[in-house]
């Protein structure tokens, strides 16, 4: 008998236990626990029928039996509890967490504006040529920018520059002689007067001419001027520095050719073209053998030393590069415009 009632007080405690670790919410398991406290619950049933055993020794052993069995419940309960609360914490956190690295649009970083790369990569190619950068100012002297280049006063090429004056007179000048210089040619000059030979230099930079804008000039532009000073310089080395160049810059595909032209600071001189794989010719710029007068002026001795020099538009490059229609648009700093290149 008390046998008996030992297996069923075991078999009734595994099955609260299996059903409190069941348990998934905290509210189910707090309706569990007050099922299993109440005198009609299994154990309670069995405690009550306690008194009905004849003997005092299986009396005692069963009411131990169930006692203990309270307390294997009681700590089934607190266990899984504590287990219930830690989920419903985490729930709550994971429920409330932000995320940090929600994901936005990638920021848009600038880049350098069209004719900026093609300038920087004039540069680059050049100094891979041998020749280092050289600068001289955007207000100049008439003197620099024509007289001094072999046009005095009164030479018809001046007609070819619709020049910009500023009207400044510096200590000493005459009024009317200081201009937004035209070219780039004035900083042979300059570094012609502060070097001496070998030279061999490259001058980007921006110029100004009274122009109206349309699809393919700007009264504001830029150009690059080549000087090279050394003795014994010939047109050939000059035609082999554009080819050199040609092939450099616009890639092993395309050769160039001189044509005789005239610059009053150049003899003899010529307009260089480039070809295109297509076979197509391309005017570039002018150049020449630097003419006697400009070595003088520049304070170089044209019997010991020879040169050439070039000049060229950068927008150009930009342009032609990236086939842009109207080259307005390179400074109209339209983003929609901007961003494709
Ligand atoms: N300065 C000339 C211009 O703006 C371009 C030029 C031609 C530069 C011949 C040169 C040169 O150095 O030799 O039209």
């Amino acid at each position: 008998m008390i046998e008996q009632v030992l297996d069923e007080v075991s078999t009734v405690t595994d099955a609260a236990v299996a059903e409190i670790v069941a348990c998934d919410e905290l509210a189910t398991l707090d309706a569990v626990v007050s099922r299993h406290r109440s005198k009609k619950s299994g154990l309670g049933a069995i405690k009550s029928r306690l008194g009905s055993l004849d003997q005092v020794e299986d009396r005692k052993r069963a009411g131990a039996a169930v006692n203990e069995a309270y307390t294997r419940i009681e700590q089934a309960v607190e266990e899984r509890r504590a287990v219930l609360a830690d989920a419903a914490i985490n729930a709550t956190i994971d429920a409330e967490a932000m995320d940090l690295t929600e994901h936005r649009r990638p920021s848009t970083r600038g880049h350098l504006h069209l004719v900026t790369q093609a300038w920087e990569r004039l540069e680059d190619v050049f100094v891979g040529l041998g020749f280092t950068v050289a600068e001289g100012p955007e207000v100049e002297t008439d003197w620099h920018n024509f007289e001094a280049l072999n046009m005095s006063e009164g030479h018809p090429a001046r007609g070819e520059f619709d020049t910009l004056f500023v009207d400044h007179v510096p200590p000493g000048g005459t009024p009317g002689a200081t201009l937004l210089r035209t070219h780039t040619s004035p900083v042979q000059i300059r570094t012609m007067l502060t070097s001496e030979p070998p030279i061999y230099v490259i001058a980007p930079g921006r110029v100004f001419r009274r122009d109206t804008p349309d699809a393919t000039h700007m009264p504001v532009f830029h150009q690059i001027e080549g000087l090279v000073i050394d003795r014994g310089i010939s047109m050939a080395d000059l035609a082999g520095t554009i080819e050199a160049f040609t092939k450099e810059f616009f890639g092993a595909g395309f050769t160039s050719r001189l044509r005789p032209s005239y610059f009053p600071f150049t003899e003899p001189s010529a307009e260089f073209d480039i070809r295109r794989p297509d076979g197509s010719w391309l005017e570039l710029g002018g150049c020449g053998m630097v003419h006697p007068e400009v070595l003088r002026a520049g304070g170089i001795d044209p019997e010991e030393w020879s040169g050439f020099a070039f000049g060229f538009g950068i927008d150009r490059m930009a342009v032609m590069r990236h086939q842009v229609a109207d080259i307005r648009d390179m400074y109209s700093n339209d983003i929609r415009f901007i961003e494709q290149f």
